[in-house]
């Protein structure tokens, strides 16, 4: 009696409230967003900091094997990382965001040290603060001059695409800190 209550109760509750009936579940294509492509610049510095009482990227997982675990590129080594982005090469420049992701060491070829990194860039100050941009690349460290690529982007740089042109500042060869300039080309809407 209970259950056949319920049933009718709930077939009135259907049949009383329309349910929109979608045909499809997607619209028609249209023409782009008839909005105007921008390019930003951006230019600050990263500092990515494995030393110390605070370091802004740790290890959080390497291989179960010997495989590797001698060569300088540590391959299968992982790092999640939230390194501060300054507005100049001095620790004490002012920070104006943050790159939140992961490393990985990517590279079983000792003669090139590479790191795959999946982060996204992130700005807390002035035009852009909220906004962030999707870098997911290689990254030669052992070279002088490198780009990686800007593959998306968030609220002001929604469907952003671009490149990050970098460049080492400094570095540690002993526990591993880095100063990384970043020059970054950015096309969004
Ligand atoms: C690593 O793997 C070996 C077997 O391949 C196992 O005996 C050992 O306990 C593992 N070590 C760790 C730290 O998981
Ligand atoms: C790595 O180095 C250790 C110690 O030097 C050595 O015992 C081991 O065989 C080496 N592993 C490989 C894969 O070369
Ligand atoms: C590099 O790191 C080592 C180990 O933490 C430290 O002793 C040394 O002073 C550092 N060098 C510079 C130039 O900061």
């Amino acid at each position: 009696m209970k259950n056949i209550s319920i049933f009718m109760f709930l077939s009135l509750l259907f049949t009383s409230i329309p349910i929109p009936v979608h045909s499809k579940y997607y619209t028609e294509t249209s023409h782009g967003f008839h909005l105007q492509e921008k390019v930003t610049y951006l230019h600050f510095y990263f500092f990515d900091i494995l030393s110390g009482k605070n370091p802004t990227a740790v290890e959080i997982a390497h291989p179960n094997t010997t495989f590797g675990a001698n060569s300088t590129t540590q391959f299968g080594k992982l790092y999640a990382i939230h390194d501060y982005l300054r507005e100049g090469p001095n620790k004490n420049s002012k920070v104006i965001g943050n790159a939140q992701g992961l490393y990985l060491s990517s590279s079983l070829d000792d003669s090139v040290t590479l790191l795959v990194v999946y982060i996204d860039i992130g700005f807390t100050t002035g035009k852009f603060s909220g906004s962030s941009i999707s870098v997911f690349s290689r990254n030669p460290i052992t070279e002088a001059n490198r780009e990686l690529a800007v593959v998306g982007g968030r609220g002001k740089f929604k469907m952003a695409r671009g490149f990050a042109e970098t460049k080492t500042q400094y570095l540690n060869i002993t526990n591993g800190d880095a100063i990384v300039e970043y020059k970054v080309t950015v096309v969004h809407y």
